[in-house]
């Protein structure tokens, strides 16, 4: 197994600890176990021990001092449920504790090609007894409510008994951070405990949350490879079982089987927790990891992305590949948070990451999750269309800034309600899913509606001026720049979505005229209605400066003075930890991509010249502040020809959690910005574009590499795309003729064929 499919940290020193435990998550977008020791650490170190549940939230009062009209009153927060980590290894009288005694050897690893993580331990207890631990554990993806942990103990040099215990606890609380607004301030004690029971070694513990009302089962079971005296010891909110192993045991095999139950998704928690962990556990754990390895295999013979000639940057993007897989959701109540799974930076919400950042990988190589997250936000429309109404808007939905049930969280509204574009981002990838897929049934099921629903909000925020079509008081993107007029690209976006609604009307007028009549009917929509659309659509204000040729990101940006980035100190970024938001907003200074990122999403409308000075200007007063930045610089790079600020964009992007470059990995990995990665490989150095009749792609292999290969798929069609050095090979498999564009030559593909260009 080549370094690029393992991801290997070995330090315990605190930083490393901690970040570690993101680093380390297991999860399976069902549940997710942060990186822990089983066995904790010494209490003079800190540990953001994690246990979570996709879109499992408790409810909590938002205080604020001045509350206006529409502030969200309750806010939504992912918990931290009982903890099925916990296992302790006693050695004669010695518990293992890494922090003392000899730790001769310590290796932790990640093996992304099979979906594991191992930590192999060769410790000397103080008292000199020898002995060597391989604990491996894996959420399951084939039984997402499973995490199963696995002990191989070797005993080294004595032979004394050895006690395992292991502990289902429920003494849990949420981390919380009241100098960083990217993490929870408050609300640390979420659930109670309402039950703790065992019968015939089954354990189980349910906890509930106080306000929302959730149940969560944890039910644990065990195997072991030899006799052992079994004692359990039942506590408040606590449950132990102790495993006493005789003398003469040299090698012992213990497997910790732990199933998640939830009211959101099991209609009886604590019976189906049951139930399942008699199927779980009658599979050894050789059994649940060759399961977990051939689901890896399917995964990744379209995800892959190899690049040949630079280790280090191929497993920063296999990592940040994985843990997309990891921190999807895989129901319609869940999508995938800022950090995944993997740690309770932004509280397990839901922003529009998943749509710009997240999307593009799953609609290209797993249409199947992608469904599954546009799904989601039809889930949560009817809580859209209410949060428009509480806006005061009288038609169309009003998608939540963050969320978990689609209830606005956002307790700030100039970085949150106002970033109205999200609507305009969800009818984005509504419309790739669909040009990608050619899924007509997507359109009548759920995508017309949507798309429709987030159109209204436009006009219902947008006026007519002087012919043109405005849209004020919104904040873009960029949250370096709060509540302003004509955010360039919010008004593209809305277009966009304004101009489609009417397209794929006319579409289903003349494929099913039928399916049409009952949206209209069940959305009220109208032929004036559409009209109104067209016409906002057609007007759109974007905002342009003619003195320097570039799109304005706003009616007033332009003429603010710019940040004085030469006297501000490397300590003080981020921005937003060091400066009061008003200072911020006073001056030209973005923290993430906002009209190079338009010219990416809709570069059609833009000639490449107006990109280039955009970029240009743009990028001189961009901080990337947010993680979400860099790897839209690097595609608007590629796409220039900025062949060296693409490699480094791409580079910041690739590794930023394992090299923890935005210091706050600890909190959770950076998924958009794991998206970003692919999207810079696919869209940047491939050039991928997906248009409405055909594909498009326009290679430029970084000097610094011999290769790049990768897979998506399209309409149906396998496409493997093979960057060398001096030609592109296509290999495309496909039952139906598909228009290939390739270096602004179109190709016509009708079946299973090999392209070299
Ligand atoms: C970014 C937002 C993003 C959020 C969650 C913020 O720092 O500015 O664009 O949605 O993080 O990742």
């Amino acid at each position: 197994m080549t370094k690029a499919w393992i991801v290997e940290e070995n330090q315990i020193d605190q930083v490393s600890l901690l970040k570690n435990e993101s680093l380390f998550n297991v999860a399976n977008g069902y549940i997710g176990i942060r990186g822990n020791f089983e066995e904790g650490y010494p209490a003079d170190k800190v540990s953001i021990r994690g246990n979570y549940i996709n879109a499992f939230y408790e409810e909590a009062t938002i205080t604020y001092g001045e509350k206006a009209f529409g502030f969200p009153e309750t806010l939504q927060k992912i918990v931290n449920v009982m903890d099925g980590q916990t296992v302790f290894v006693t050695v004669g009288e010695e518990r293992v504790n890494l922090f003392e005694g000899e730790l001769k050897d310590l290796k932790r690893f990640v093996n992304l090609k099979e979906g594991y993580y191992t930590r192999q331990i060769h410790w000397v207890s103080p008292k000199g007894k020898e002995v060597k631990i391989d604990i491996t554990r894996l959420a399951s993806f084939t039984t997402l409510e499973l995490f199963a942990i696995h002990y191989h103990i070797e005993k080294i040099n004595f032979d004394e008994e050895v006690i395992i215990e292991s502990v289902i606890d429920g003494n849990v609380e949420n981390y919380t951070n009241p100098n960083d607004p990217r993490v929870g301030a408050s609300h640390a004690q979420l659930l109670n405990i309402v039950k703790v029971a065992e019968e015939n070694q089954v354990l189980q513990v349910v906890g509930e949350t106080k306000v929302s009302k959730l149940q969560v089962a944890l039910t644990t079971a065990h195997r072991t490879n030899c006799e052992a005296g079994i004692e359990v010891n039942v506590a408040e909110k606590s449950i132990a079982a102790r495993y006493t192993f005789d003398k003469g045991n040299a090698v012992i095999e213990f497997t910790k089987y732990n199933v998640y139950t939830d009211t959101r998704r099991h209609t009886d928690p604590v019976a189906e927790g049951i139930c399942l962990i008699k199927q779980v556990s009658e599979q050894g754990f050789e059994t649940i990891k060759e399961a977990q390895k051939a689901y890896l295999e399917t995964f990744w013979e379209v995800a892959d992305i190899e690049i040949l000639g630079d280790e280090a940057l191929q497993q920063g993007l296999r990592f940040n590949i994985y843990q997309l897989l990891q921190g999807v959701g895989k129901d319609q109540v869940s999508n995938i948070g800022a950090k995944g799974l993997s740690g309770e930076g932004y509280e397990g919400h839901y922003f529009w990451d998943t749509e710009i950042y997240v999307m593009p990988f799953f609609t290209l190589c797993n249409p199947e999750i992608a469904k599954q997250l546009l799904r989601y936000r039809y889930h949560i429309l009817d809580e859209a269309r209410a949060r428009a109404k509480e806006l005061g808007h009288r038609k169309g939905a009003a998608y939540a800034w963050r969320t978990i049930t689609g209830k606005e969280c956002s307790a700030y509204f100039p970085a949150g309600t106002a970033q109205y574009h999200i609507n305009g981002d969800i009818a984005y990838t509504y419309i790739q899913y669909y040009l990608a897929t050619g899924d007509q049934a997507f359109i009548k099921d759920f995508g017309l509606e949507v798309i429709c629903e987030t159109a209204r909000i436009w006009l219902e925020i947008g006026h007519f001026q002087n012919g043109l079509f405005r849209i004020d008081a919104v904040t873009g993107p960029d949250e370096y720049t709060a509540i302003v007029n004509n955010n360039y690209y919010t008004n593209q976006l809305a277009k966009y979505n304004l101009s489609t609604v009417g397209k794929w009307v006319k579409e289903l007028e003349e494929t099913d005229p039928e399916a049409l009549k009952a949206i209209c009917e069940k959305i009220s929509l109208t032929q004036e209605e559409l009209d109104g659309f067209e016409r906002a659509s057609e007007n759109m204000y974007l905002p342009y400066d003619e003195e320097r040729g570039i799109c304005a990101q706003d009616d007033s940006f332009l003429s603010k003075a710019v940040w004085d980035f030469e006297n501000t100190p490397k300590e003080n970024y981020p921005l937003l930890l060091h400066y009061h938001p008003l200072t911020i907003y006073r001056y030209q200074v973005l923290k993430q991509a906002d009209v190079v990122l338009s010219h990416f999403l809709l570069e059609d409308d833009v000639d490449l010249e107006a990109i280039k000075k955009s970029y240009d200007y743009y990028e001189k007063i961009t901080t990337h502040d947010s993680s979400l930045s860099c790897a839209i610089y690097s595609i608007v790079a590629s796409k220039i020809g900025y062949e060296d600020k693409a490699y480094k964009y791409f580079i910041e992007t690739a590794r930023l959690d394992l090299d923890n470059t935005h210091n706050n990995t600890k909190d959770g990995v950076h998924i958009a910005n794991m998206g970003g990665t692919w999207m810079a490989i696919v869209y940047g150095f491939a050039g991928l574009r997906i248009k409405k009749d055909h594909i498009s792609l326009e290679p430029k292999l970084p000097a610094k590499w011999d290769g790049l290969s990768f897979t998506f798929l399209h309409k149906g069609a396998k496409i493997k795309v093979k960057v060398q050095k001096d030609k592109t090979i296509l290999e495309v498999f496909t039952t139906q003729s598909i228009q290939i564009k390739v270096k602004d030559v179109m190709y016509l593909v009708e079946e299973d064929t090999v392209l070299e260009i």
